[in-house]
């Protein structure tokens, strides 16, 4: 079984969130059950190592506007093409947004190129391989089955995977000439969406079957609440959707071997778990109060994540005498009530604005809980590294967190399975209580060590989601198995 990922960013190489995680991850674990899976990404600066020590297995004298070659390369155990296109990729900054934090104006050409370019190699290969299935990654990917449509081709099959509605990729109708897609599949049931050109729609509309990142978010979908006005659609095609939770790499994140914190531990030795807590007092300009729990974020900021929900709530978590470390960025708006909330709280609330791999594991070693306040959460993977690390998670009951996190309440700390603590319907009045309640648990430090024992032993792996797609993948395309050589049933 041969397939290709298409996607627009893939960890380590470029990443602004969950989406390159996953890309870099997957992939592995499907190599494990025999699945030969490529990666289809543009050649942003970031990759021109890559390009360089890759292989060119095809080129093209113009892609919308410009020259384009295809390279192989393998890295990171993971085996990619690159679409190496200068006039589309070749950009400092943002990979979606110019120097004004704007889209790129030209977005619908830099990912149209992306998808034609995967639905080229479905048909006709790249390199001597072809593959059985095209799984298209988010609204960047999500003309992959328009062009194969358009092709008339029958194989490859095409998954549509869904990390994020709220991003559909909404373009002006006109484009759909630049992009060479027929006028036949401008309506209603194929990429056109109330008169304009969308990319996600396409993708739900036509690929085969359409997963998303979690069972719970593939339930919410069918909501007008969270199906962002895809929700008719996904209801019309609901026999074809299924939510496949998201896992992390667990040699990448791994507090036994991670590089990035300051002491390793394991679930033997949790007090080595101080060393990084004084790192990270350092970095946020903490005082330091080791009996007092030190809550985390690591997040975009954006509506999307509550944040704002925080800031209201903030003066309870001083009050309780917690502290706050916080890295992220994104909206002004947050990023500037973040800095004033880290002066007002001096030594209780720290903030970085950035973004920081490092940090980002720091703060899950050392850190006492993960915040995730979400209005909407698709899977979301802090939560997942918190629970890996004993950074127990508090979080809004909605989408993948609400199938990840075992909420702290009688019958689950009797039990021992209690987590970390969930709450809902998501608004401040419920994260302060939320927030009460962590506090209450941590200062019984027998119930706060047993929560991080069972959270460090929660499987956070790939192995049995990549088993699922695996199957989805042999659903569509029975009888190949191998991933070089096709048998015939
Ligand atoms: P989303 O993809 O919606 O942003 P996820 O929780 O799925 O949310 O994934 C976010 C990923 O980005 C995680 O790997 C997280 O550690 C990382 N991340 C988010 N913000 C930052 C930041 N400011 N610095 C470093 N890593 C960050
Ligand atoms: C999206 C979602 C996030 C998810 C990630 C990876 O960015 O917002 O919830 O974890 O994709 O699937």
């Amino acid at each position: 079984m041969k397939v290709l990922f298409v996607a627009s960013e893939c960890a380590p190489f470029i990443k602004t969130g969950g989406l390159a995680d996953v890309i870099g991850a997957v992939p592995k674990v499907l190599g494990e059950l025999g699945v030969g899976v490529k990666v289809l990404l543009p050649a942003y600066p970031a990759l021109r190592n890559l390009v360089q020590a890759g292989k060119v297995v095809d080129h093209q004298d113009k892609l919308f506007g410009g020259p384009a070659r295809l390279v192989a390369v393998r890295a990171e155990g993971l085996d990619m093409l690159l679409l190496d296109a200068p006039h589309l990729y070749d950009r400092p900054g943002s990979i979606y947004l110019d120097g004004h934090g704007h889209d790129w104006a030209d977005n619908y050409l830099r990912f149209g190129a992306l998808s034609l370019t995967a639905a080229r190699i479905g048909v006709d290969g790249a390199g001597g391989w072809k593959p059985d299935v095209i799984n298209a990654h988010d609204w960047q990917a999500g003309l992959v089955p328009a062009y194969l449509k358009q092709a008339n081709a029958s194989v490859p099959r095409c998954v549509m995977t869904i990390h994020n509605i709220a991003f559909q990729g909404l373009f002006d109708s006109s484009v759909r000439h630049e992009l060479g897609l027929s006028d036949a599949l401008f309506h209603h049931e194929a990429i056109e969406y109330y008169g304009k050109l969308g990319f996600m729609k396409a993708g739900i509309a036509l690929a085969d079957k359409i997963t998303t990142v979690s069972p719970t978010y593939a339930r919410e979908l069918l909501s007008a609440e969270f199906g962002m006005g895809l929700e008719g659609l996904l209801q019309a095609r609901r026999d074809d959707l299924c939510g496949i939770l998201n896992g992390i790499d667990r040699d990448v994140w791994n507090p036994q071997t991670d590089p990035n914190l300051a002491a390793t531990y394991s679930s033997r030795s949790l007090t080595r778990r101080a060393k990084n807590r004084e790192v990270i007092e350092e970095w946020f300009g903490l005082e330091s109060k080791p009996d007092s729990p030190l809550f985390c974020v690591i997040s975009r900021l954006t509506s999307q994540k509550g944040l704002d929900l925080l800031l209201e709530t903030l003066p309870v978590l001083i009050e309780r005498g917690a502290q706050l470390a916080l890295l992220g960025s994104g909206d002004r708006q947050l990023e500037d009530g973040f800095r004033k909330a880290a002066d007002e709280y001096a030594g209780s609330v720290g903030c970085i604005i950035g973004y920081d791999e490092r940090l980002s594991h720091l703060l899950q070693g050392g850190s006492d809980a993960i915040l995730v306040p979400s209005r909407f959460e698709p899977c979301g993977l802090t939560q997942l590294y918190g629970l890996r690390y004993g950074t127990l998670p508090v979080v809004a009951k909605t989408g993948g967190l609400a199938d990840t996190v075992v909420n702290a309440d009688a019958a689950s700390l009797k039990s021992k399975r209690a987590t970390g603590l969930t709450f809902s319907p998501v608004n401040a009045d419920n994260l302060c209580v939320a927030i009460h309640r962590a506090c209450d648990l941590f200062a019984l430090p027998d119930t706060w060590h047993r929560m991080m024992l069972s959270a460090m032993k929660y499987p956070v792996g790939w192995d049995s989601s990549a088993a699922a797609y695996k199957t989805l993948y042999e659903t569509l395309a029975p009888g190949i198995s191998g991933t070089g050589k096709e048998i015939q049933p």
